[in-house]
């Protein structure tokens, strides 16, 4: 029998609302609050404004049972008073200078001070850092926890919460998938009572005893990584900065391999067979984006740089994404020469297949060289496209692939979604100005079947 716990989530938001989900589908009974009326009012009516495979069910089955629930910022006194544990999922977005900006972590945890200082307890709420924050956060929610308490009259009494770090390592578009069944979970604290409850509230998953449509379950049990908050804090941003190099590190290969005339898939294929090295993320191409990468290494530096101390291997990852996103542009440049007046299309915008993010995605930036060098672009994406041209005013946004095409000089795969890996590559030649040329942005289709068809093919590193 699963020990329920009652769970406050703060935000509900992307990371918030997966949270809040699987705690419920796992057995415990959680109330997500958010400062957006609108966004409350949505979900309470089983309406999920992302776009997440297989959320808004999760979201809805839970709510039907009884088990989750929403509310505005107005019930936020009433769920801390109730919680045996508060997780704080709130942004933190990216500040000028490349910090993370703590502020809306910041208010939370004061408002969760002025509850406790408000409602004496028998049992020490904890209080789970989700969001990403800079090492050394968890000492500065502690503090604004007591500030809060203070400010609100209350006795200051530390005994009365435990803040304990619990980073996510969920990939948008597989996010219930990573949560459910984790590589790891990670428990920063430095209270052996924080990381006991920790453990039974995730019992459920460590255990793999949730009930479960998927069978056979991928894995048999999850393993704990218990350390101090700091430790926690720094595995988050180790673990993203490092795939953001290993895929920069491919990358850089992929440009070498140009130049000696290897083929980057091969070279990928042969070092991802030793065990050390692994063969994920090593697709070489335009490079990475998305909400979490750009944002954490840029932390990350940052962090660094406050201590004087100079990240060259992370100022090296950024160095060597930012001139992928360029390498498009010398690529079309090389076979159409100037980019004046020619019709160029990109297939694919949002940051990655299965999502409608577009934060830092590779085809904005493309989008705006191109403008700026004269090209026409049209862009085409099954789910993205809207936003896409909201954000990118030089980019004419159609929502079939084959319009997009229609007249293009050149087309260029941005994002790696399904419909454009199964294009019709004969319609695409006939389609296109004669010879097209390709430029495959994520090397996801076979260049001798692109050749077949009539067009020119250009992939990164092959
Ligand atoms: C990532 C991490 O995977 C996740 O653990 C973390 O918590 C949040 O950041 P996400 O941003 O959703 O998740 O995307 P992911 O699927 O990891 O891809 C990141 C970026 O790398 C994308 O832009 C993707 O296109 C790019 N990528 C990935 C490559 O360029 N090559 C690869 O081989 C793999």
């Amino acid at each position: 029998m699963v020990e329920e716990f009652k769970v406050g989530v703060i935000g509900a938001g992307y990371v918030g609302l997966v949270t809040g989900a699987c705690l419920a589908q796992i057995g415990h009974r959680v109330t997500c609050v958010d400062r957006d009326e609108d966004r409350v009012a949505q979900l309470s009516a089983g309406r999920v404004p992302i776009y997440e495979p297989g959320l808004e069910e999760m979201v809805v089955r839970n709510a039907r049972r009884g088990t989750l629930f929403f509310t505005g910022p107005g019930g936020l006194r009433e769920v801390v008073r109730a919680a045996d544990v508060v997780f704080i999922a709130v942004d933190t977005p990216q500040g000028e200078d490349g910090s993370a900006d703590l502020s809306n972590v910041a208010a939370v945890a004061k408002s969760i001070g002025s509850v406790l200082a408000a409602a004496p307890r028998e049992k020490p709420l904890l209080i789970v850092n989700k969001s990403t924050v800079p090492v050394g956060s968890g000492d500065y929610v502690s503090m604004l926890v007591c500030d809060g308490i203070d400010e609100a009259g209350g006795a200051g009494e530390p005994a009365e919460f435990r803040v304990v770090s619990n980073p996510e390592f969920l990939r948008e578009g597989n996010a219930l998938y990573d949560s459910l069944f984790p590589d790891r979970i990670v428990l920063g604290a430095d209270s052996r009572e924080a990381l006991e409850a920790m453990r039974s509230l995730y019992d459920p998953i460590i255990a793999q005893s949730f009930p479960t449509d998927l069978d056979p379950r991928p894995k048999v049990s999850v393993p704990l990584v218990v350390t101090d908050l700091a430790s926690a804090e720094m595995i988050k941003y180790a673990a993203n900065a490092f795939l953001a190099t290993k895929i920069s590190f491919i990358n850089e290969v992929s440009n070498l391999c140009e130049l000696v005339g290897a083929d980057v898939a091969n070279v990928a294929a042969g070092i991802g067979l030793d065990e050390r090295i692994g063969p994920r993320f090593l697709g070489a191409g335009v490079g990475w984006g998305g909400s979490c990468f750009p944002k954490d290494v840029a932390a990350l530096r940052s962090v660094a740089r406050e201590y004087d101390y100079e990240p060259v291997l992370l100022d090296a990852t950024v160095a060597v994404n930012e001139r992928q996103r360029r390498r498009v542009i010398s690529k079309l440049q090389h076979d159409l020469h100037t980019l004046k007046g020619k019709r160029i299309a990109l297939l694919g915008l949002a940051f990655k297949p299965n999502t409608d993010d577009l934060r830092e995605a590779p085809s904005l930036r493309i989008a705006g060289e191109l403008d700026s060098l004269g090209a026409r672009v049209v862009g085409y994406d099954p789910v993205a496209g809207k936003a896409a041209a909201r954000l990118s005013p030089g980019l004419r946004v159609v929502f079939d692939p084959y319009e997009a095409l229609a007249g293009a000089h050149a087309a260029v795969v941005v994002t790696e979604w399904e419909e454009v890996r199964n294009l019709d590559l004969e319609r695409a030649a006939s389609l296109m100005d004669d010879p097209g040329l390709l430029v495959d942005g994520r090397n996801t289709l076979d260049p001798d079947a692109v050749r077949a068809a009539g067009l020119l093919y250009r992939g990164f590193g092959r």
